[in-house]
């Protein structure tokens, strides 16, 4: 009760200063004037936000809905819409806001626009494993392009849920495991969305989500509990929510989780003290699907009149698909239960981004068939989409040479369930893609002609339609194809398997406690290695997988995930060298699944494991505590040597910068790319410190023979992190600095902060 007090007294501190301040802006005048002018039942209504009448991306309602939602829309009760999908829809649900209703208030537009809208880029793990941040940018400024050309004004992106368990299927919508990273692919993502002016025609609203804690559900289990220490919060969960404020994000999704025992949806301090309060967020925050309903079998709420009131006292501004906020909010304000400055300050947080938007001038702006037809999957970018493919591909092993492949003259085994499969590799929340619109790696293997390819399925992987709502159902009994994959084996020089997860075995709900390749593909796998060992497997999918099997038998494994539109072309180009992969993981890969959640920037304990031997030590009795493939790694078909790390001073002071430097050689036959990552340990903090943290990383590019030195700057600034006194500082002592392939460099530089 203290902090709601406390909450409430600061929320109406903020708001009148905020009036005293922008008084003369004529936005906020605007909004102001406005809000003169609404009822308390149209306040209510911007609250509230339904979802079209088709495409459910949530559970729908029973019954007839449809008619009162209808209803509610023509009486002004409601403020945004989600899942409505085309310029003529769109324009007839506006013309109703904006003509039948008493004050014409625009609605605004929400969509899943995750990785790209009618062209589909990587999916957003994937994507990040380019760490090309202006690619990121680049790819969101075309989904932002196409989806404001279809008319949607809103998208619920980025995703920026750090998380350390690939058991948990939403991985797939992220950038990986670090904080560090993770802020930086924030920041382009919402800038790539946004763009420099939100009122721009190809520029859309961003959603900062899901906050907080999301990616920590226990055991991966999808909208589970989760259970995390304050400092975790602080220095991995938040900064990426924190770098999409610094970079303007305007709008902000809560999660379905608990944290610190009480639902992200009520949860007073994230929303209310530290979004809103610290962080001065002047946006608004959108529940996500039924999160406020959902706060009943939570057990905190009640029933809906509590929920609604714990929501809207929390800081949730709109009302996604629980239909609290309309049905309750006027009784609750006229009992006194809720404050009507809350509701006010909601209200106005979502007219403000209305405004900036540019509705009120024209709220048919994005409303153009013509626009929609040049921009959808345009050949421009499509290209975009191609470059992104081939930029997010890691190999992660490469034995005897056996990539790039000879161009010329050999017959090739293409097989596996996923080669020639074109809707998989649009992976899940593909928007507005066509079905089996994506190339398939057996078309783009084609394209090129001097090879002689066969393709064996060998095995299927599902049957049955996947959507959001259904489960892949997968083969497990039906080995009638071995046989051909084998006679293609056993005649081939060079044996390609594209294995891996079907298209929606990752994403929301899609949570798996075993995650080896799927079904009968182990097996077939298995069976070809018996007959052909000159195996390159390239893997699809949506998540970490447990290859262990695979990278003590198969000489080349590619982890193509899966690559959106274009691929198909990008695997091929890939497989024959046209270009040379780049691309790092920004997740651990775990030897089993009994590792997870792992993570680079783990801390020591108090008895570090070094050996699989060692009994009182913190390790296990089967497995060594590394993971399969590090964090950050990620081979070329040239070879790197890092060589004379120095640092310019062994002291840094609070006002001071010193530099690290390494040579980075490419010693190899071919041009490629590397990214040379910085890495820091604080070795003793008033907390418990990681082993290492990211904290810089470049991109060089280096011809054979060709070398470069590569430094990075490091001042206090750096060094800072959420301390034991609750505050963001560096602490003087003793530092580590390394600069490697990957997190599992070794070789540092030694630093002292000093005051
Ligand atoms: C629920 C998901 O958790 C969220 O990420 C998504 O934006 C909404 N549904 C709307 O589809």
């Amino acid at each position: 009760m203290r902090k709601i007090i406390y909450s409430l007294i600061t929320l109406l501190f903020v708001v009148s200063c905020e009036n005293s301040n922008s008084h003369d802006s004529e936005k906020e005048k605007f909004i102001n004037d406005l809000i003169s002018k609404m009822t308390l039942e149209e306040k209510a209504g911007q609250m509230n936000q339904y979802n079209g009448f088709w495409d459910a991306t949530g559970p729908m309602p029973e019954g007839d809905y449809q008619k009162k939602r209808y209803n509610e829309l023509m009486n002004g009760q409601v403020g945004s819409m989600l899942n409505v999908i085309g310029v003529d829809e769109i324009y007839a649900l506006q013309k109703i806001a904006v003509e039948e209703t008493r004050l014409g208030i625009p609605l605004i537009f929400g969509h899943d626009v995750i990785h790209g809208y009618k062209t589909i880029f990587p999916i957003p793990l994937a994507e990040s494993s380019s760490w090309d941040l202006d690619l990121m940018e680049k790819s969101a400024r075309v989904a932002a392009t196409e989806a404001s050309a279809d008319g949607l004004n809103w998208t619920f992106a980025p995703m920026v849920d750090i998380s350390r368990d690939a058991r948990w299927g939403r991985v797939m919508e992220g950038a990986g495991e670090d904080p560090y990273l993770g802020s930086l692919v924030a920041k382009a993502r919402v800038k790539g969305f946004q763009g420099t002016d939100l009122s721009e025609i190809n520029s859309i609203v961003a959603c900062a989500k899901h906050f907080a804690g999301y990616g920590f559900s226990e055991a991966g289990r999808d909208y589970n509990t989760t259970d995390f220490n304050h400092f975790t919060l602080h220095n991995t969960i938040m900064p990426p929510f924190k770098a999409a404020v610094d970079a303007g994000v305007r709008t902000f999704m809560n999660s379905f989780n608990t944290l610190d025992e009480i639902p992200a949806t009520g949860h007073i301090h994230i929303q209310r003290d530290i979004l809103k309060g610290d962080w001065d967020f002047d946006g608004f925050v959108v529940s996500d699907w039924g999160s406020i309903d959902q706060m009943i079998p939570h057990g905190f709420a009640r029933d809906g009149n509590h929920a609604a009131e714990l929501a809207v006292i929390a800081g949730s501004d709109m009302d996604m698909e629980s239909s609290l906020y309309v049905s309750k909010l006027v009784g609750l304000v006229n009992s006194g239960k809720v404050d009507i400055n809350l509701i006010d300050d909601a209200v106005k947080r979502i007219l403000r981004v209305k405004y900036e938007l540019g509705l009120f001038d024209d709220p048919y702006k994005y409303c153009n068939n013509e626009r929609s037809i040049q921009e959808l999957g345009s050949d421009q970018n499509m290209q975009v989409a191609l470059e992104a493919a081939k930029k997010s591909i890691v190999l992660l092993k490469n034995n005897n040479q056996l990539l790039p492949l000879e161009k010329e003259g050999k017959k090739i085994a293409l097989i596996g369930p996923l080669a020639d499969d074109k809707n998989s590799p649009l992976g899940n929340w593909r928007s507005q893609a066509v079905y089996n619109s994506a190339t398939s790696v057996l078309e783009g293997m084609n394209k090129y002609k001097g090879n002689r390819i066969v393709f064996e399925k060998g095995v299927e992987l599902y049957y049955g339609k996947t959507n959001f709502h259904n489960r892949v159902k997968l083969n497990y009994n039906d080995r009638s194809d071995f046989g051909k994959a084998k006679l293609a084996a056993a005649t081939s020089d060079v044996v390609v398997m594209v294995m891996g997860e079907e298209g929606h075995q990752s994403g929301e709900g899609r949570s798996r406690t075993n995650i080896g390749l799927p079904g009968l593909q182990f097996e077939l796998l298995k069976e070809i290695y018996k007959i052909n060992q000159n195996i390159i497997l390239v893997v699809m999918s949506g998540r970490p997988l447990d290859l262990s099997w695979a990278d003590k038998n198969i000489p080349s494994i590619v982890q193509a995930w899966q690559l959106g539109s274009k691929s198909g072309d990008a695997i091929a180009q890939v497989l024959y060298g046209d270009y040379n992969p780049s691309g790092k993981l920004t997740m651990s890969f775990p030897r089993n699944v009994g590792q997870v959640p792992i993570y680079y920037n783990f801390k020591n304990t108090g008895r570090p494991s070094t050996s699989i031997e060692q009994v009182t030590n913190s390790g296990y009795a089967d497995v060594v505590n590394s993971p399969l493939y590090s964090f950050g790694h990620g081979l070329s078909y040239t070879n790197f040597k890092y060589s004379n790390l120095t640092i310019d001073s062994g002291e840094l002071d609070y006002n001071s910068k010193i530099n690290i430097s390494v040579k980075i050689e490419n010693t190899g036959f071919f041009t490629g790319k590397e990214v040379a990552q910085l890495y820091i340990r604080d070795i003793v903090g008033s907390i418990a410190r990681p082993m290492k943290e990211l904290k810089g990383f470049e991109m060089i590019e280096l011809a054979p023979g060709e070398s470069k030195v590569v430094s990075f700057e490091i001042d206090s600034s750096l060094l800072e992190f959420y301390t034991y006194e609750n505050k963001w500082e560096a602490e003087d002592g003793k530092f580590h600095a390394f600069i490697g392939t990957n997190s599992d460099v070794s070789d540092y530089k030694e630093f002292h902060l000093v005051k």
